[in-house]
């Protein structure tokens, strides 16, 4: 990612590069289906707070750590800490986004394999005007054989693995580029074509942005924090490992508003497209994982020209989900390749294998091990998705907003937060040191107690 001089060519591809790691399967799989699976208004509303309460001001301190650090998480946190003469122990906040980006990156592969099978399914033409029946049990009947998940799951890790092995430098830059303003025109069409024939549009929309108060429980709260901290990539190092590469004179504040708002609106636009087809097929809201790859057929399926948008939609699908893929194994494989312990090459390959295998898990839940539970009721793939999506990234927030709150030396954190307004830089150490984790705090605690 580091051209010649190790630094993004301009604030504009830092932005895209962190938007492409934004935008992914977060946005446009997971969001709609936990939405529907909690029940809608309530959960879009929670989602909504943690993006802006707690996701802004911790995506700011990840960007201003990694930036001050100029190195990979683990030893930016140690750098740091040693000139904020602070503990040491702080580099668990890279130690942990290690080990939560090894457990993302396993599940990501496999569901982004499914975007990758779907992508050829579509241009094969298997949808051609396919009923809600049939999109099923297609889905049900794929993912319920384990050597076409597996196969899937290795496509895309090995994608994702030659790209990163290379030093994903001028192709990331290029393929976010295209991806980013390709991916949201169709976003769009599909809008459009939802509100213009699904007759259901309303209802999605009432799905969506109505909370019912009946819905609402401490848990709907708590996974709309795991789903923000997803969504927008943070806490675990990979929006820090790639700070690192921002030149010093770009602005980062507005560079977070920016990633920010446009990760939300993906998902809101992705939301928006499903949910009129789910009520207009009488399909259930919270079916799960398998959303997105039943409902979105349909549209594609009865739709003019759907066989090439649909292909065209699964492949920028893919492409999204590679440019996040890439940011999760980006502060393992900068802190092996940093000191020159293994090249960049063999990093990769090292990182992506054993995410892979810890991947065959989730592939694996699916189906011949779908009884396996992991932690109490929950899949392989559910348990996966659960510790780190819910548990270790918001922990890992809570640590990086109380460093950069309160241990981080002033005159570094001013340094790097120069073009901001006094009255901005205050309020954000406020929020960092008391908004922010006390309101992660909280929602753990809320989900705990209750
Ligand atoms: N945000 C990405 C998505 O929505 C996934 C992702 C990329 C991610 N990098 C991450 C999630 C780091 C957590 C941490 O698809």
């Amino acid at each position: 990612m580091n051209n010649s001089s190790g630094m993004w060519s301009s604030r504009l591809i830092f932005v895209l590069a962190a938007a492409g790691s934004a935008v992914g399967l977060g946005n446009i799989w997971r969001f709609p289906y936990v939405t529907g699976e909690n029940g809608g208004g309530v959960f879009v509303i929670a989602y909504l707070l943690c993006i802006a309460v707690i996701g802004l001001p911790i995506m700011i301190a990840e960007i201003v750590l990694g930036r001050a650090g100029r190195s990979s998480p683990i030893s930016s946190m140690q750098i740091l800490a040693r000139r904020s003469y602070a503990n040491s122990g702080w580099q668990l906040i890279g130690w942990m986004g290690v080990i939560a980006g090894f457990m993302i990156l396993s599940f990501y592969s496999v569901i982004a394999g499914w975007a990758l099978a779907y992508l050829i399914k579509m241009m094969q033409g298997l949808f051609v005007e396919i009923d809600s029946v049939a999109a099923e049990s297609l889905f049900e009947n794929f993912i319920g054989s384990p050597q076409r998940l597996i196969f899937w799951h290795t496509a895309f890790m090995s994608l994702t693995i030659i790209i990163t092995a290379r030093g994903v430098g001028r192709g990331l830059e290029k393929a976010v580029k295209f991806l980013m303003p390709g991916l949201f025109f169709l976003l769009v069409l599909l809008v459009f074509w939802a509100a213009a024939t699904s007759g259901h549009f309303l209802e999605g929309l009432d799905f969506m942005f109505s909370p019912k108060p009946e819905d609402f429980s401490g848990d709907s709260v708590f996974l709309a924090m795991g789903q923000a901290f997803f969504t927008l990539s943070l806490g675990m190092g990979a929006i820090m490992a790639y700070g690192a590469y921002l030149p010093q004179s770009s602005g980062i504040a507005s560079s977070a508003l920016t990633i920010g708002v446009l990760d939300t609106i993906v998902a809101l636009l992705s939301g928006m497209i499903i949910f009129p087809i789910v009520f207009a097929n009488q399909l259930e809201p919270s079916a799960g994982p398998g959303l997105m790859f039943v409902s979105l057929p349909l549209a594609f399926g009865n739709m003019l020209g759907g066989q090439i948008f649909g292909s065209l939609f699964f492949l920028l699908v893919t492409f999204a989900a590679i440019t996040s893929a890439i940011s999760i194994s980006e502060p393992a494989i900068a802190w092996l390749s940093e000191k020159r312990r293994l090249s960049r090459a063999a990093s990769a390959y090292l990182i992506g294998f054993l995410a892979w295998i810890l991947g065959l898990g989730s592939a694996l839940s699916f189906n011949i091990m779908n009884e396996f539970t992991l932690l109490p009721d929950k899949t392989f793939f559910d348990s996966m998705d659960f510790l780190s999506n819910n548990i270790l990234l918001p922990f890992g927030g809570i640590l990086i907003s109380l460093f950069v709150g309160w241990r981080l030396d002033k005159e570094i954190l001013s340094s790097q937060l120069s073009e901001v307004p006094s009255w901005l830089l205050k309020s954000l150490v406020f929020s960092l040191r008391f908004v922010a984790p006390g309101g992660i705090f909280l929602v753990i605690a809320m989900t705990f107690v209750s």
